[in-house]
């Protein structure tokens, strides 16, 4: 890169990631689920007041899980706004959904919600908000148009970690919100997401789904005797050797908040 040029992104280390990934490995349990992933939803459930999280392998699985929790079918309609990358729309398109495009406002890339209400028609089912650059959209009028028309909103929360809207954390107000941890983000982890769930309705099909269509997860809880398939999915649960660099990775986006009982959460040992 000439010296004429900025760098797109730098991810930034702490140098200790191996030493988390060190201590994953060394647990046996690397595939999903393990310690770490069960230390990063500890911490995003305490720190936002987050009702249910599940990381994922990519906020664009969060959004397909998304997409397969509200059950989108062909011939839908869901909204989104046209300045967004294209991972907000791919999960609805994939099963069948017709995406209406909703203008921006014009001081930001945020969905104009003034905008919206001439989009809705009897097929609308969705809005997918984008807090573009961590930049809260208008949040309660927003949830007035969802409740009025009875419509799903969720937030693709991609840019929006330890963001607020009206002192609430984002992805914590629409009914399912997904983050992105990719290498390009604030807090990372190579790849990797996560899909939060406001509305408990979700919450018991959400760890289905990410368990290939399986109650894998009420099976380890000591639910069932056994586990089977019963529902569609996928496999949407990330290593666990990528959550303890996420764990890494959230300790110092805390030291730079300087959220002292947060870190001293995230410093226990595993
Ligand atoms: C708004 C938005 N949504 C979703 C994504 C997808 O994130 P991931 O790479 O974790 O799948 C991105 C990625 O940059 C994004 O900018």
């Amino acid at each position: 890169m000439s010296k004429r040029h900025i760098g797109f992104n730098k991810p930034y280390l702490t140098g200790k990631e191996t030493k988390y990934i060190l201590e994953s490995v060394e647990t046996r349990k690397i595939s999903g689920d393990g310690l770490f992933t069960k230390k990063c939803h500890e911490f995003f459930e305490k720190k936002y007041g987050f009702k249910k999280v599940l990381l994922t392998t990519s906020c664009t699985d969060a959004l397909e899980m998304a997409a397969i929790l509200i059950d989108t079918q062909p011939g839908d309609e869901v909204i989104a706004q046209g300045y967004t990358f294209v991972s907000s729309v791919n999960a609805f398109v994939l099963r069948g959904a017709k995406i209406i495009f909703c203008d921006s406002e014009t001081e930001s890339p945020n969905i104009d919600v003034n905008k919206i209400e001439e989009l809705i028609t009897p097929k609308t089912k969705a809005i997918i908000v984008v807090h573009y650059a961590g930049i809260a959209a208008d949040m309660d009028a927003l949830m007035k148009i969802a409740g009025k028309y009875n419509l799903y909103i969720i937030e693709d929360a991609a840019h929006s970690i330890d963001s607020f809207y009206k002192g609430r954390p984002l992805g914590s107000i629409g009914h399912l919100a997904a983050f992105s941890f990719h290498e390009t983000k604030n807090v990372i982890s190579g790849e990797g997401g996560m899909l939060v769930i406001n509305d408990d309705k979700f919450s018991g099909r959400a760890e289905i789904i990410r368990e290939k269509g399986t109650n894998r997860s009420a099976f380890f809880r000591g639910e069932v005797d056994k586990y089977g398939w019963v529902d569609i999915g996928s496999s949407f649960l990330p290593s666990d050797i990528l959550a303890a660099f996420l764990l890494r990775s959230l300790r110092i986006l805390m030291t730079f908040r300087k959220k002292k009982t947060y870190l001293e959460l995230l410093s226990q040992e595993p």
